[in-house]
């Protein structure tokens, strides 16, 4: 019994490493790093937004966390007549379905529930492949129908594949043809784009980290007077 056991545990990772497909990756994210976010937002909006809506964001409260100029909100996004409302996208939901099969879902919550290590994965993860409508799939997310919208900035990777019995596994990507950033440039990008999202995700979690140490100071006060007024009523009664 107890060797069958070791048997199971030996072989579930090997079992695991070629089910799982591509292994996470963790950026290095800080959202209260401004000027990083700052730079994921202005990737988001040229290379994302096109498709994906972030309904949850409101644009007065992202210029106030980023501290934008009503003028620099405004490069940003030209097509808005006042700064009110939340960050939809320009794309008709049923031109989506036409064009890629599905449409492009809103970001808000799906950040939430991916987590950033899962998207930062996502984004190093296309590679080459000429059966798939855009010429490109994914490690971490086979078959996705969205294409690989940051591939002038990578390059291209294609995939180093092994034979597992019957199955054909991948094994790691290749860089094979650079884009206009080095590796490192374009994980530093992903970095600042995870970073906005993961800010997105959550826009109040900035005030809440502002005020978490101020809340902190003001128990502990409590506390000491609460122990002083303590100490005072007992006095007499011992
Ligand atoms: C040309 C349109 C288009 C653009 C531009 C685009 N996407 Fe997508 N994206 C899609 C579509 C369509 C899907 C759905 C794929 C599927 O379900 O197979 C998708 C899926 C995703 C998912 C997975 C969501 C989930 O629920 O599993 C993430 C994350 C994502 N996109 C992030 C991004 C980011 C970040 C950018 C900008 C760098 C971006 N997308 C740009 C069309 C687009």
């Amino acid at each position: 019994m107890k060797s069958i056991l070791y048997l199971v545990l030996l072989l579930t990772p090997l079992w695991a490493a070629a089910e799982l497909g591509a292994p996470l990756q963790q950026p290095n994210i800080e959202v209260t790093d401004t000027a990083s976010v700052r730079r994921g937002l202005e990737l988001y909006v040229d290379r994302c937004l096109g498709c994906h809506s972030l309904k949850h964001l409101r644009y007065r409260r992202l210029q106030r966390d980023l501290r934008l100029s009503d003028e620099e909100i405004k490069a940003l996004f030209p097509h808005l007549e006042r700064i009110v409302g939340t960050m939809t996208t320009a794309m008709d939901p049923e031109d989506a379905a036409r064009w890629f099969g599905v449409a492009a879902p809103d970001l808000s919550e799906r950040i939430r529930a991916l987590g950033a290590d899962w998207l930062y994965t996502y984004l190093r993860s296309f590679y080459k492949d000429e059966t798939r409508p855009f010429g490109v799939n994914n490690w971490l997310f086979p078959d996705v129908a969205m294409p690989h919208v940051l591939w002038d900035l990578q390059g291209e990777q294609e995939a180093v594949t092994a034979q597992l019995g019957d199955t054909v596994v991948i094994q790691k990507l290749e860089l094979v043809e650079r884009g206009k950033l080095s590796p490192q440039e374009y994980d530093k990008a992903l970095t600042d784009l995870v970073n906005f999202l993961a800010y997105a995700a959550e826009p109040a979690q900035l005030e809440r980290r502002r005020i978490g140490p101020y809340v902190l100071l003001f128990l502990f006060l409590l506390a000491l007077v609460t122990y002083r007024l303590k100490k005072a009523y007992w006095k007499d009664v011992h």
